[in-house]
């Protein structure tokens, strides 16, 4: 019988125990995931008692507290802090989700923390995005408008067409819904991925752009959209509680119908 294995150095190890040292009776358990490029070593589970005392109510304080207070070695992305950056997305308690937003009193029990699923790690919980963002800039995420018109004139768009663009304009590129996209996991260099096939549909649906044909036609194809089987984990996981789903069935709706 065929027996498959991770590869040895792959095993996720148990890492370092981080005792709290303020006495505090208001501990919460921490465990993060830890990989050093620079050390010939597997990756590990580090655990940290955090005294929620003199801590805020978010993941990405907990973070903070044990970057500034305990381990200032750990690594992780963050910038805003409110939601708008897209860059502290995680993997929280077996969800991804944006630390800054996401509050761990609402999880029972230890904390665990990961980076995004099925992206090569950098370091601790940051992963790499550089595949999705060359995929971001093949779909050209500007406006498309003859030169001499964006020149002379103001380009007015009415109420009726910004409305379509709600529900599509407030994605922060986090990343939340194409790690956790099964689709995205197996082929992730050749399928476009609901993030960026959300952003594509935003373009295709602005009223001032020009070349929503060629946008259309770009897509259609069945590494880029027919990936998707709808099975619907990335509007699950948006924490902008966007649909990146159904804008992808749109798309697929405008090439069926044109
Ligand atoms: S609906 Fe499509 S994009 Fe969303 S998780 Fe499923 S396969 Fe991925
Ligand atoms: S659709 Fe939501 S989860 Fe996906 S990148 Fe945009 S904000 Fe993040
Ligand atoms: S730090 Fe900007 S979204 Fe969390």
């Amino acid at each position: 019988m065929v027996q498959f294995n991770l590869p040895k150095n792959s095993k996720i190890l148990k890492g370092q125990y981080f005792k709290d040292k303020t006495g505090s009776s208001n501990i919460k358990i921490v465990h993060i995931y830890r990989w050093d490029p620079e050390k010939n070593e597997n990756p590990r589970e580090d655990t940290f008692e955090v005294d929620l005392n003199t801590c805020g109510n978010k993941v990405l304080d907990i973070l903070n507290k044990i970057k500034n207070e305990i381990d200032s070695s750990l690594t992780f992305r963050k910038s805003c802090a409110h939601g708008v950056c897209g860059s502290c997305a995680m993997n929280v308690d077996g969800q991804n989700t944006l630390s800054c937003m996401k509050s761990h009193k609402d999880i029972k029990g230890d904390l665990r923390i990961f980076p995004l699923p099925h992206l090569k790690v950098l370091k601790d919980l940051v992963a790499d995005l550089s595949t999705l963002y060359k995929q971001y800039e093949s779909i050209e995420p500007w406006l498309k408008i003859k030169k001499s018109k964006s020149e002379k004139n103001e380009i007015n768009q009415s109420k009726e067409n910004r409305k379509k663009l709600d529900g599509l304009y407030e994605c922060i590129m986090c990343a939340c819904c194409s790690t956790s996209c099964p689709s995205y996991w197996w082929n992730g260099e050749s399928y476009l991925g609901p993030a960026v096939l959300l952003q594509a549909y935003r373009w295709i649906s602005d009223s001032r752009d020009e070349e929503k044909k060629e946008r259309l036609k770009k897509v259609a194809d069945k590494l880029k959209l027919y990936r998707c089987h709808t099975i619907m984990n990335c509007t699950s996981s948006c924490p902008k509680g966007l649909n990146p789903a159904k804008a992808i069935g749109s798309i697929k709706k405008m090439l069926a119908t044109s």
